[in-house]
């Protein structure tokens, strides 16, 4: 049971970190700090995760940056970060990206700030549509989902054409919680072009990720278009969401899906329900975070699936063994798909396309015995960084190998040194329902192509709050000894809506 996050008494508005670490000079900054605006010389603005990454390698496991007067806090050393994990004293920070996301999620799951009553309320109504018993239930819908992908596949491969693989895991994702958490069918693969409410989406989250970047003040002047259109993007996702919402008000029944828990669940102590509000909050967070991520998750496991031919054949291998003759893998049959999973696992540790989250003290504290911190004073932890820190993961953490992830390693490795999915009250309600689809794809797709990089590809991580391989094509090539049948992945899927 998810322990009850701090309720109420939280200092409000951003805190820069002079008021909340009263020994700051202790940590390291960038040389060339200018005066008024800070640590801006020669910084990228389009990857502050990766510029981060390139200071953290410098100033080492705790440091600080500053951007036009607000001052913030990374950690990424995993004793210090393990200690952020400590829920006893510290909590959740709404900060930074996540914060420029309130006026679209508003108190939704993942903006919610600790004390909003709507956070609890929304747990406890929702946590049920992640259950096993629900995951087995969405099951055959992904499956209905990914044989629309590997159809386009299919046509992609005949013709000796290379895919988008972004492109393609963002319809694939998008599709998948669409149907499964709301009975919608977007019919991104019959577009051409992505659909408006990604775009949507990717703006929003864009435009997110650039409020950090100029100085808080003049933001409404310097951004002056891209805010008008940031809320066209808003009125976008609304417009979407009632729709959807309104559509099933008049027509019912969605099987217990996540929206039916949304607009028919009481809660089963206080009976409160959601109001239409957060109900449009919510939609549009899962919408958001039930896609964005796994389609970056996959396509950086495709990626390196893609580089590594030699893990690649250990994977298809495995899929092969395990799923042997099956037409459509059962539930139980993904989860078995051991070092797939690891495969995921690794890709998510050198790139956890959520790549930050925020923990601010309860209290008075002291940071791994070494930084003081005041009440409400907070730090972002940078997973990337985590997950690349020798401490935990030897000399040799940018290399990508699979079996970091065996069960022995992971034991000898210290306690919370992977948190791609966050930590504590606030870790990712979706892990099971993201790590599900991955590996069942990743699986399908194992199993019916070989996946041919192109060799002039360099890795390139686009950013806009979450992390993605940017222009990654692969050539698909069927498998001579494919040995599901043609029409695998065609049975018919009770309630998947096509
Ligand atoms: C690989 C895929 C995913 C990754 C890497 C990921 C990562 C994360 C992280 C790091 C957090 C915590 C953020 C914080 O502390 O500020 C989070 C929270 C959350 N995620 Fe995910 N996520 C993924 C997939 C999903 C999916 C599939 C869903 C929904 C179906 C989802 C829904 C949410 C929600 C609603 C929250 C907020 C939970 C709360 O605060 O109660 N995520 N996720």
């Amino acid at each position: 049971m998810a322990q009850a996050p701090v309720r109420t008494g939280e200092p409000k508005g951003f805190r820069s970190a002079e008021l909340g670490w009263p020994e700051l000079d202790r940590i390291p900054h960038p040389p060339r700090r200018v005066p008024l605006l800070g640590d801006v010389v020669g910084v990228n603005r389009n990857t502050p995760v990766q510029e981060s990454m390139r200071y953290a390698r410098r100033l080492g496991p705790v440091f600080r940056r500053k951007a036009f007067g607000k001052e913030f806090v990374f950690v990424w050393g995993a004793r210090q970060a393990a200690d952020l994990a400590d829920e006893s004293r510290f909590a959740k920070h709404v900060g930074l990206g996540v914060a420029n996301l309130r006026p679209v999620a508003g108190d939704g799951l993942f903006t919610a700030h600790n004390h909003e009553p709507n956070w609890q309320l929304a747990h406890d109504v929702l946590a049920p549509g992640f259950s096993r018993e629900a995951m087995a239930g969405y099951h055959p819908m992904m499956l209905s989902v990914a044989q629309r992908l590997t159809e386009h596949w299919d046509r992609a491969a005949a013709a000796g054409r290379a895919v988008d693989v972004p492109g393609d895991m963002t319809k694939l994702t998008l599709e998948t919680i669409a149907r499964t958490g709301f009975g919608h069918d977007f019919g991104s693969f019959e577009r051409s072009r992505p659909h408006p409410f990604v775009t949507a989406m990717v703006g929003t989250l864009t435009y997110a990720q650039r409020l950090n970047t100029v100085p808080f003040p003049l933001a409404p002047l310097l951004l002056r278009s891209a805010s008008r259109r940031n809320e066209a993007d808003i009125a976008h996702l609304n417009h979407t969401v009632d729709a959807l919402v309104r559509a099933r008000r008049a027509t019912g029944g969605g099987d217990g899906d996540l929206l039916d828990r949304m607009l028919e669940t009481a809660h089963p102590d206080t009976g409160e329900r959601l109001s239409p509000q957060n109900v449009r909050r919510q939609v549009i967070t899962f919408l958001v975070a039930g896609h964005e991520t796994t389609s970056g998750a996959l396509s950086f496991a495709l990626y390196y699936l893609a580089r590594h031919p030699e893990i690649a054949a250990r994977a298809r291998a495995e899929v092969d063994r395990v799923w042997a003759d099956a037409a459509d893998p059962a539930y139980e049959q993904v989860a078995r798909l051991r070092y797939v999973r690891r495969v995921l696992d690794e890709s998510l540790r050198l790139w956890p396309t959520a790549p930050a989250f925020s923990r601010q003290a309860r209290q008075d504290t002291v940071l791994a015995g070494e930084h003081p911190m005041r009440r409400g004073a907070w730090a972002l932890v940078l997973t990337p960084m985590l997950h690349r820190d020798p401490d935990a993961w030897g000399p040799d953490a940018e290399r990508f190998d699979p079996d970091r992830f065996d069960a022995q390693a992971v034991r000898s490795r210290p306690a919370h040194s992977f948190k791609p999915f966050g930590t504590g009250a606030r870790a990712c309600i979706g892990r099971q329902f993201a790590l599900h689809e991955a590996t069942l794809v990743l699986g399908l797709l194992l199993r019916r192509y070989e996946l041919r990089a192109d060799p002039a590809y360099r890795l390139r991580v686009t950013e806009r709050l979450t992390l993605m391989p940017e222009g990654l094509r692969l050539r698909p090539e069927r498998r001579a000894s494919v040995r599901q049948p043609d029409s695998d992945l065609r049975r018919p899927v009770p309630g998947a809506g096509d």
